[in-house]
């Protein structure tokens, strides 16, 4: 089939490069000239398990295509699909400023049938508005061709996306047009054919369905951290609560890791956009705004722990700080809790030497010239000069680290981990101090 995706970022990139690898002919459209040259130049410009592979062997096969040219990207699918960003507004709902915009560029040129698809992640009546740029274009050039609008959220995860688009746990099709259903159906046979994972609805249950999922996900998370604010207190280790709860089917056992708080760019502004569309319906979500409001505070308990075992005053203290990407196997740096840790501990006067294994480059994007805030070439590297280590994000490369090296140099041997990474026995056996979330026992 003839597919265009409109916006290459994670979504759209990895959409447009799983749909070619199954046969379809992908042309993938972006607004931004610098990452559609990389592109072009075989270069990802993000950093995501397994893409680079993919993306080499259709381009190879000439069934991947990267551009900037609107008409000759619109004219190209009879797929339209949307993968452009919906970031909060200022009042937390989500801007959908470049969703019509590409809805618009769709009805400027389109000349044949087509299937326009919302894979961003929208709020509920997105669809109608979509419909309604196509149609204001196609009636502005006095234009009266077919096309239909469908609702296509996207699940996938960043550090697993190629894996979670090609074996989705489900696929969410949302559309009131037959025609339209049939070919997104023939689209995702290759993903589903296996296990009837399809799920055909209506277009506001589909667009729904997508916040409901990220917000039960952040709810769940929120819990878990803070019960394990509870379990400290109490002398309970949440972790092993965590395994006793999670070994009930009801329950389950994925997301329920107790941390640093939930970060990334999809998380933090789908709970807000939830809270204000409820509020824009009259209705208050007592517990999505728990939510939130308990991730905010969990964002900072690394840095409350620094101050228990510091003081209030981290003058002439330096901390190393291992991972700055929002979770592991990501460059990402949207939203991650790092941000809100170091800027903490700045303002209490401390210095940080940071190093994440993928997310330097973005980390200093992000971060700009911060003083008291230093990039270090590895992770041995943060440990000099030191007076603990605080572990914010869980790469896999830090899940057994040289334990004596890091007590030799160490000013003094604490580690304050925020993901629950290492054995407290064997710290305490170590003579390291040790302090990790909801660790109580
Ligand atoms: P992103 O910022 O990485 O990519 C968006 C891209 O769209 C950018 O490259 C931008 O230049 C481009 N763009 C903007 N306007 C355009 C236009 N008019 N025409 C062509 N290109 C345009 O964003 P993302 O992380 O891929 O997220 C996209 C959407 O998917 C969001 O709604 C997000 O909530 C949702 N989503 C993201 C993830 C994720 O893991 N990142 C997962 C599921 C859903
Ligand atoms: C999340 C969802 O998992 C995807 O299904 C969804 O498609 C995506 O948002 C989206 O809409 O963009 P993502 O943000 O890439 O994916 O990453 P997650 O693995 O969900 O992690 C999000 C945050 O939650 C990270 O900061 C992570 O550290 C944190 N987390 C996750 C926990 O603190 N505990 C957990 O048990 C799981």
């Amino acid at each position: 089939m003839k597919v265009t995706v409109i916006g290459s970022g994670y979504v759209g990139l990895v959409t447009g490069a799983c749909l070619s690898d199954m046969g379809n002919d992908v042309v993938c459209l972006d607004v931004d000239a610098r990452k559609i040259g990389l592109l072009q130049d075989g270069k990802i410009p993000i950093y995501e398990p397994g893409l680079q592979e993919v993306v080499r062997r259709n381009v190879e096969a000439g069934r991947l295509h990267f551009t900037t040219d609107v008409p000759a990207a619109v004219q190209h699918g009879t797929l339209q699909f949307i993968g452009v960003g919906t970031p909060p507004d200022e009042d937390g709902s989500a801007d959908l400023q470049y969703v019509i915009a590409a809805a618009r560029s769709i009805g400027r040129h389109m000349t044949d049938y087509k299937v326009v698809i919302d894979k961003s992640t929208v709020p509920v009546g997105t669809a109608a508005k979509v419909k309604a740029a196509v149609a204001e274009e196609l009636a502005a050039r006095g234009q009266s061709v077919d096309f239909a609008v469908v609702s296509n959220p996207e699940f996938l995860k960043e550090g697993a996306a190629v894996e979670d688009f090609m074996r989705p746990d489900r696929v969410v099709v949302g559309a009131d047009d037959e025609r339209a259903v049939l070919l997104m159906r023939a689209l995702y046979a290759p993903f589903t054919r296996n296990r009837d994972r399809l799920l055909v609805m209506d277009l506001a249950s589909a667009e729904f369905t997508k916040y409901a999922a990220n917000a039960m996900l952040a709810t769940r998370i929120s819990f878990m951290n803070e019960l394990a604010l509870l379990a400290e207190r109490v002398g309970a280790d949440i972790e092993l609560v965590r395994r006793g709860i999670g070994s009930d089917p009801r329950i389950g056992t994925q997301f329920l890791y107790a941390g640093a708080g939930y970060g990334g760019s999809c998380f933090p502004k789908d709970v807000k956009a939830l809270v204000r569309a409820a509020q824009d319906n009259g209705i208050t979500l007592q517990v999505l705004t728990a939510v939130e409001e308990a991730n905010e505070r969990q964002k900072k308990v690394l840095v409350d722990k620094v101050v228990r075992r510091f003081g209030e005053d981290l003058t002439g203290r330096q901390f190393a700080l291992w991972g700055l990407a929002f979770k592991p196997d990501t460059d990402d740096m949207r939203e991650a809790p790092s941000r809100v840790i170091v800027e903490e501990l700045i303002r209490r006067g401390a210095d940080v030497a940071a190093f994440d294994p993928v997310a330097m480059h973005e980390a200093r994007r992000s971060f700009g010239d911060l003083p008291g805030l230093r990039f270090v070439a590895d992770q041995a590297a943060a440990l000099q000069g030191s007076d603990a280590l605080l572990i914010v994000t869980e790469w896999r490369q830090f899940k057994s680290p040289d334990f004596e090296q890091i007590k030799a140099t160490l000013r003094q041997p604490v580690i304050i981990d925020g993901r629950n990474l290492y054995d407290p026995g064997l710290m305490a056996s170590l003579g390291i101090e040790y302090v990790g979330i909801g660790r109580g026992a």
